[in-house]
């Protein structure tokens, strides 16, 4: 598609108009965000919001590439970015080109994203340098949730100096976009103005380049998962289980189907029309 959306024109928006971006696993969710989105995100949080599994630590490559297959599929004109899964690509440089080819290969997805910042660096400019333009994931990064013993805000104190150093050592390296997540208003805010790649923001102010946010969780699907960062724009979980009680109602009083959901008998049908 010649009108798609690249990673270079995401890299020229810095400083411009704010970057939509949001996730999708499915082709009917991708249908329906495209034409509102600059950036669709196939996040290894398909894990939690669509597998059930307590962190995105159990999320294979396979699965993210059945996923960014069907999401592939439902895009017209964003930019498809695939979430690199946990071991994937921490070992090495080429282990990271090998999986990221792969998910490239087989799903059609422009771009990767890969959590971590300065120790990263090396694989960035690795990948970038051979085809794989890379998106970059700083601050709270959930795959490192063990080492940091939770999911609680980042960059507090001295540790804003460590989420700055990773921003600035993943837009050297040559990433073309960096998602900053879970960290204080003015930490994004002095970023955003050093880094010189747009950042895009979640839990992380209107200060960065850009938002996004898991779409389960701004449409109000995925449980009681409800952290400060995360607007509802829709209730759909509420909605739908009204849905599926007043079915279960209907069904038990003989109510559903109703003689419009019902088959005419064709004898009937046909002695009709004579008569
Ligand atoms: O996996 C994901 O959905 C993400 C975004 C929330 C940035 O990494
Ligand atoms: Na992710």
């Amino acid at each position: 598609n010649t009108k798609a959306i690249t990673p270079p024109d995401i890299r020229s928006r810095k400083g411009g108009t704010p970057l939509v971006c949001l996730t999708a696993y499915t082709t009917p969710v991708a249908r329906l965000v495209d034409p509102h989105c600059d950036v669709v995100l196939v996040g290894d949080s398909v894990g939690m919001v669509l597998h059930g599994l307590p962190s995105t630590l159990g999320v294979t490559l396979e699965m993210m590439i059945m996923h960014g297959k069907a999401v592939r599929r439902g895009l017209e004109q964003a930019l498809m970015v695939v979430d690199m899964p946990f071991g994937s690509y921490e070992e090495s440089p080429e282990q990271a080109f090998r999986n990221a080819a792969r998910v490239m290969a087989e799903t059609g997805c422009a771009a990767v994203k890969l959590e971590g910042g300065a120790a990263m660096a090396d694989t960035i400019s690795f990948l970038a340098g051979r085809g794989v333009p890379v998106m970059a994931h700083v601050g709270l990064t959930p795959q490192a949730v063990n080492a940091f013993g939770g999911y609680r805000l980042q960059g507090r104190g001295g540790d804003a100096d460590r989420i700055r150093r990773d921003a600035l050592a993943v837009a050297e390296a040559g990433a073309f976009a960096v998602v900053l997540e879970k960290v204080p208003e003015a930490l994004a805010r002095g970023i955003t103005a050093e880094v010189a790649i747009p950042t895009i923001g979640i839990g992380a102010s209107a200060a960065c380049d850009g938002q996004i946010l898991v779409v389960d969780d701004m449409l109000g699907l995925f449980g009681d998962f409800r952290p400060k960062f995360v607007k509802r724009y829709a209730e759909l979980g509420q909605a739908a289980e009204a849905a599926i009680a007043a079915y279960a109602q209907e069904v038990r009083e003989r109510m559903f189907p109703a003689a419009e959901h019902v088959f005419a008998d064709p004898l009937k049908g046909a002695h009709a029309t004579k008569s």
